[in-house]
């Protein structure tokens, strides 16, 4: 079409499985095409990559909306005056990040989040990188018989052992950060589920929030569940992202995983992330 030949929108694979980049597009001033292009490269690649972008608060939230309603996260603290925005942050002095691990935001959640939209506002000199990984992708490698017996089982997924007063963060320095240790979260979702836009399966399963499959012992979950992360983090599956002030990450909650590289110590990096609800899972 005309638009798109005179448009000078550039978009390129991060990865071979996951992530694309757009370059020469303003978050602020986005025709419909292009902001389609976005959603496109969204669910086929499971994340959409941005740099130099200058939104205050007010556009970034207003950039979110339109992608979807927004969730708001019961456990970081928010920006002040904005509770649609949570900080990430680690500061000089802290030695924990936050998501420093292999995860997928609010599978514990009923309908977990659609995907969330993370904006780098301070980054440390080096490192700070997000490595994100294709879970269809994952999928996609196993075998025909290990793919059929996945298809029939269904996973119990809670944040309980992470944020609660006892949790993982509680025995960290950002638990003075983080809020919500008295909730309770639960949730039944099957290990395979179809993506909602690409019709893609997806291997639903993460290290942060997955507890056992549906029916079967913690016990006798892990030797499998561990079997399947080895292959979910297989580098192959994978691209990284590294930030400056101003670069924005909109990424697929169900079909990718992420990790915060916690390889800054001594430095400030924040973070403005608004998280986007999804719709049932199946
Ligand atoms: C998150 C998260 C990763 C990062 O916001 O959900 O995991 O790199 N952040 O800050
Ligand atoms: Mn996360």
């Amino acid at each position: 079409m005309a638009t798109q030949l005179l448009s000078r929108v550039q978009s390129t694979p991060i990865s071979e499985h996951v992530g694309m980049e757009f370059k020469h597009v303003d978050l602020n001033d986005l025709d419909e095409n292009t902001f389609d292009a976005m959603r496109q490269a969204l669910a086929y690649h499971g994340l959409v990559f941005v740099r130099d972008q200058q939104l205050t608060p007010e556009q970034h939230i207003a950039f979110a909306r339109r992608w979807g309603e927004i969730d708001i996260n019961n456990y970081f603290p928010a920006n002040g005056g904005h509770p649609e925005i949570a900080e990430v942050r680690k500061a000089e002095n802290q030695q924990t990040n936050i998501g420093g691990g292999w995860h997928t935001d609010h599978s514990y959640d009923q309908i977990p989040a659609m995907g969330s939209i993370l904006l780098a506002r301070e980054t440390p000199p080096t490192g700070g990188d997000t490595l994100f990984a294709s879970m269809s992708a994952a999928f996609d490698s196993l075998s025909d018989g290990l793919k059929d017996t996945l298809r029939t089982m269904r996973a119990v997924h809670s944040a309980d052992h992470i944020y609660s007063k006892d949790g993982i963060y509680s025995k960290t320095d950002q638990a003075g950060d983080l809020k919500g240790h008295d909730l309770r979260t639960r949730a039944v979702h099957p290990v395979i589920i179809r993506h909602p836009r690409t019709g893609r399966e997806i291997l639903y399963v993460n290290p942060a929030f997955t507890l056992h499959f549906d029916g079967w012992t913690r016990e006798e979950s892990l030797p499998l569940l561990n079997y399947l992360y080895q292959v979910a983090m297989r580098e192959e599956f994978q691209c990284r992202v590294t930030w400056a002030p101003g670069s924005i990450a909109i990424w697929d909650n169900r079909s990718t995983w992420h990790h915060a590289m916690n390889d800054y110590h001594g430095h400030r990096r924040l973070m403005h992330r608004i998280t986007i609800s999804g719709e049932p899972l199946s």
